[in-house]
């Protein structure tokens, strides 16, 4: 079975304290992922090394957020993939539509960044997904298709194969308005084929594909119950210890 992965991205939330604290609520559940079940923690940056020392057990990882396209260099206030690697951070979201729309990160760049993290053994968690104004057209699958193609079709299939990928559609994200799971399966479908047909389907079928999007413990279960859907990228709901936990529990 291919990994299921529950995913927090905690965006720029908490204090010290508190996420010290939430990842202590989080680990007192004591649950155990499956050999094929990943837990995995997108913090700030500033506290990548206390979750780093305190999610040191199998299954768990701390994840960045962000990370730079370019390596090193004279780019004031960036945190590169090369520091990610020193640190033993293993997974770098990639993509979010918080840093297309805020940073202006485009598809070009974000190829960029995929291939600096793979060069420094980050995998990247790449999101996709489309605005409201795109999925009210009916074009939401060629915005998702050209995403794809300019971000990540450049890859080998030794590469293509260590990615995750994140659909998270704009409308939904901190709206409270979660895709259904019909339109999730949907969506997650189409980018498996995608993949298929670059890359063949021995591969499609082992790349996660998390849905994003106002996910809760209440639809969680719903949502990675659908065959293409192999877990969660989680705002909001991520940073309250037994929401997460429950959606940590409705992963396949
Ligand atoms: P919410 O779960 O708060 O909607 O955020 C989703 C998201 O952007 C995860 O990366």
């Amino acid at each position: 079975m291919r990994k299921q992965i529950a995913a927090a991205n905690w965006k720029m939330n908490l204090s010290f304290q508190e996420a010290s604290q939430l990842l202590d609520n989080i680990l007192q559940s004591g649950i155990t992922p499956a050999a094929h079940q990943l837990f995995l923690f997108a913090v700030p940056f500033p506290y990548l090394e206390m979750a780093k020392q305190k999610l040191n057990r199998i299954g768990y990882e701390a994840a960045a957020q962000n990370c730079h396209h370019k390596i090193k260099g004279a780019y004031t206030g960036e945190v590169s993939a090369i520091m990610l690697q020193s640190l033993g951070i293993r997974y770098c979201i990639v993509g979010h539509s918080e840093r297309r729309e805020y940073q202006r990160e485009d598809n070009a760049m974000l190829a960029e960044k995929v291939n600096v993290c793979l060069n420094h053994s980050v995998i990247p968690v790449f999101c996709c997904g489309e605005p409201l104004a795109v999925r009210e057209q009916g074009g939401e699958k060629d915005y998702v298709k050209q995403q794809l193609e300019e971000s990540l079709f450049h890859l080998s299939e030794d590469e293509i194969r260590k990615i995750i990928i994140a659909y998270e559609p704009v409308w939904a994200i901190g709206t409270g308005k979660t895709a259904t799971s019909a339109q999730a399966q949907d969506m997650h479908r189409c980018i498996r084929l995608l993949i298929s047909e670059r890359f063949g389907n021995h591969i499609a079928s082992d790349i996660p594909i998390l849905y994003g999007g106002s996910v809760k413990a209440s639809n969680a279960a719903e949502l990675f119950h659908c065959e293409d859907v192999d877990g969660g990228l989680v705002g909001g709901a991520s940073l309250i210890a037994d929401e997460f936990v429950e959606i940590m529990k409705a992963l396949k």
